[in-house]
């Protein structure tokens, strides 16, 4: 009869032979719970997606205890529907009295205060999921990887496609070189235009207005510098400003280019050159222009040539590739060349995904698929769960999710040098041939904030 460990054990050893790459970090005994324990939780900014995390962890076995938000007004369905969870304004608050009650939460906030939040609950010694992009910029993120190795926590971003099976499919049809050498990827994402370029609403924001009473609008704003209060940079809208949102590239790219950068282990691309359209000097620092097309440029490794990757947006769709056939090209997803044949596939790991020319997906798919080498998880958050059960990492862990989410912010600072080759040092954290761009990595914090 095998006890908890040895079971534990076990599971640690299934993942390792099945190859599980980066995910199989393992975590101190310490941080291992006893496996009759419920994993306590808390949401934090539980207004629209982080209420919808919190219901998908609470349905893979969490135990939601507190809710957090700076609206309790539009917090309020979410509030309602779980009585029971203490409720807080201010995470501070809450993750100092709730104490070790708290094993993990759950980060729906916008993206220019997932870090703050994050690094306090670390600290702390709780396990982090964080939604995407993993931070609003490039320091951020790299402070934060760091620091989820230093307190040896659970870690997971929330781009929920690295838990599906079609992310693995092409996973293994890259690394069994259904396709051959990948050498070039294009992505696009065509969601969502009106909200990242905000020019429509730059004369209003001179407008003035009552913050709602509802509101801690201090505590929304967070390590931001100070701005008057209005209703067209709260909730939904601070994806199109730079000052809080990383625009459609730091909303999309964990979610599109996840396949990619998994089966091709991109990590940090050597340059990135942005060409933008309908640019307009004046929103410079403000909102994000209508359209952009962004090239990374990323060195051979070990295992493959270098890759050459473009991303797409706004009215930007992938150019239609020769012998494409009746296929359509994705409005919102990518397609990976290789030198036989392409990977063509949507959003969120993966979806839809096959292999062009007809040929060659004969050859991969059905009784010819290649071997499933990576274990099938159940689904984003129970991996989170199931990783702290187990003491091992979880797929999307903050050392990948951060990697990942480094590439989307460069691109977003691209934009911002829009037809300049910008170089990139990736050990040293910095530009080696841009200050104005290097002064973007790290801007400074509000008084009163630190990460
Ligand atoms: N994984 C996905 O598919 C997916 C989908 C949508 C959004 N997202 C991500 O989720 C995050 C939230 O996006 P959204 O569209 O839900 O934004 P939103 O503005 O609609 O909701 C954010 C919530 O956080 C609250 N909040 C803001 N600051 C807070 C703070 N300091 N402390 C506590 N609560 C705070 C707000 O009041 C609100 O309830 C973003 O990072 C976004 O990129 C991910």
């Amino acid at each position: 009869m095998s006890t908890n460990n040895d079971s534990k054990r076990d599971r640690r050893q299934f993942l390792t032979e099945a190859g599980l790459g980066a995910a199989l970090l393992t975590l101190s005994p310490s941080s291992v719970l006893a496996d009759d324990k419920p994993i306590n939780f808390a949401g934090i900014g539980v207004g629209s997606q982080g209420g919808s995390d919190v219901d998908q962890v609470v349905a893979a076995g969490g135990n939601l205890v507190a809710l957090c938000d700076v609206d309790h007004k539009y917090a309020a369905k979410k509030f309602a529907q779980y009585p029971n969870a203490k409720k807080f304004t201010d995470y501070r608050v809450m993750l100092k009295e709730m104490g070790k009650e708290l094993d993990a939460v759950v980060i729906g906030t916008p993206d220019h205060t997932h870090a703050v939040i994050a690094m306090e609950a670390m600290k702390r010694g709780k396990h982090v999921y964080c939604e995407k992009p993993l931070a609003h910029t490039i320091h951020e993120v790299r402070t934060l990887m760091a620091a989820a190795r230093k307190y040896n926590v659970v870690t997971q971003l929330g781009n929920q496609g690295h838990s599906t099976d079609s992310i693995r499919r092409v996973v293994e049809w890259v690394k069994a070189g259904a396709i051959g050498q990948v050498h070039t990827v294009h992505a696009a994402c065509g969601e969502f235009k009106d909200v990242y370029n905000q020019s429509r609403n730059l004369e209003k924001l001179a407008q003035k207005y009552d913050v709602p009473a509802e509101l801690d609008y201090d505590l929304w704003l967070g390590p931001a510098a100070y701005r008057p209060y209005t209703p067209f940079w709260v909730h939904w809208n601070w994806r199109g400003w730079m000052p809080f949102g990383t625009g459609t590239i730091g909303d999309w790219f964990c979610h599109v280019i996840d396949p990619a950068f998994w089966a091709l282990d991109l990590d940090a691309p050597t340059t990135v050159r942005a060409e933008v359209s309908g640019y307009d000097p004046a929103t410079q620092g403000l909102t994000y222009p209508p359209a952009s097309r962004i090239t990374f440029e990323f060195p051979a490794n070990k295992e493959r040539g270098p890759v050459t990757l473009v991303w797409h947006d706004g009215n930007n769709p992938i150019p239609q590739p020769k012998d494409f056939g009746d296929d359509e090209v994705p409005r919102t997803g990518a397609i990976l060349f290789g030198e036989k044949g392409m990977i063509v596939h949507g959003s969120h790991g993966g979806g839809g995904c096959h292999i062009l020319p007809e040929k060659l997906r004969l050859e991969n798919t059905g009784a010819n698929a290649p071997k499933e080498t990576i274990p099938r998880v159940k689904g984003h958050h129970w991996d989170w769960l199931e990783a702290i059960r187990t003491g091992r990492q979880a797929g999307s862990h903050f050392d990948y999710g951060g990697r990942l989410t480094q590439v989307a912010l460069l691109g977003a600072i691209a934009i911002r040098f829009p037809d300049q080759t910008l170089k990139w040092d990736v050990k040293a954290g910095r530009f080696t041939n841009n200050d104005a761009a290097n002064a973007l990595i790290n801007p400074p914090y509000r008084k009163g904030w630190k990460l």
